[in-house]
């Protein structure tokens, strides 16, 4: 049996395509919550008889492990594979982590959107937020790139709007913003290296098929 390594978005992600993976056959006790490998400072997890190999990484590292073959697949939101451009093929939307990338910021804000003016733009992607306003919106912006909290930018004044998350709206109720468009919407997807899916075809088709029928 050939060897499968899967890169793993740390986090809630990590926990859900578990669950998924379960479903489909494909186990990893190393991984389940509780076990000792888990709870440790352990980052790679192994199923020996199915030959399988888990990693945890950041989501914005999934896509590069998979471009340069260091796991043959990745589990990782829509938003990131969008945002890091990686060489992958895209190959199943898994259904969950389902959220939006929005324009949010104060009520006030709204009008500096509909005029074209040059505004200040926060947020932790600026590949997304750029392809929206200029090449969507023909909006020219100042773009600021944030790494986290970016719902702090309108409030400190650092910029007028934010491009970000939205999953239940309450970080932006918490502090006094609002959608004010919808860039697009983001769900997990499985993700493959180009060379993996020619040298190790039947394996991870038949993990595709799998999977999706857990779905
Ligand atoms: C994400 C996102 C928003 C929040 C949205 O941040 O950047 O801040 O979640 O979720 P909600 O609509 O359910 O409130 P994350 O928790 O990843 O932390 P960060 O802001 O430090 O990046």
């Amino acid at each position: 049996m050939q060897e499968l390594t899967i890169a793993l978005t740390k986090g809630r992600l990590a926990g859900k395509t578990m669950e998924l993976f379960k479903k489909a056959g494909y186990t990893c006790e190393e991984l389940e919550p509780g076990s000792m490998e888990r709870d440790s400072r352990k980052l790679i997890f192994r199923n020996e008889e199915q030959k399988l190999n888990f990693f945890l990484s950041k989501g914005p590292d999934v896509p590069t492990y998979v471009e340069y073959g260091a796991a043959d697949i990745g589990i990782v939101g829509s938003d990131i594979i969008m945002e890091e451009r990686r060489r992958a093929y895209e190959v199943l939307d898994l259904g969950f982590g389902k959220c939006r990338m929005c324009v949010c910021g104060p009520e006030s804000a709204r009008e500096l959107l509909q005029h074209h003016e040059m505004i200040r733009v926060a947020t932790k992607y600026p590949v997304i937020a750029r392809d929206y306003f200029y090449n969507k919106k023909n909006q020219t912006v100042d773009i600021i790139k944030l790494n986290g909290s970016v719902e702090l930018g309108p409030i400190v004044q650092l910029a007028d709007v934010i491009v970000d998350i939205v999953e239940t709206g309450s970080t932006l109720r918490e502090n006094g913003l609002d959608v004010l468009e919808e860039v697009c919407s983001l769900s997990a997807r499985m993700i493959v290296n180009q060379v993996s899916m020619q040298m190790k075809t039947e394996r991870i088709h038949e993990l595709i098929s799998a999977v999706r029928a857990a779905l």
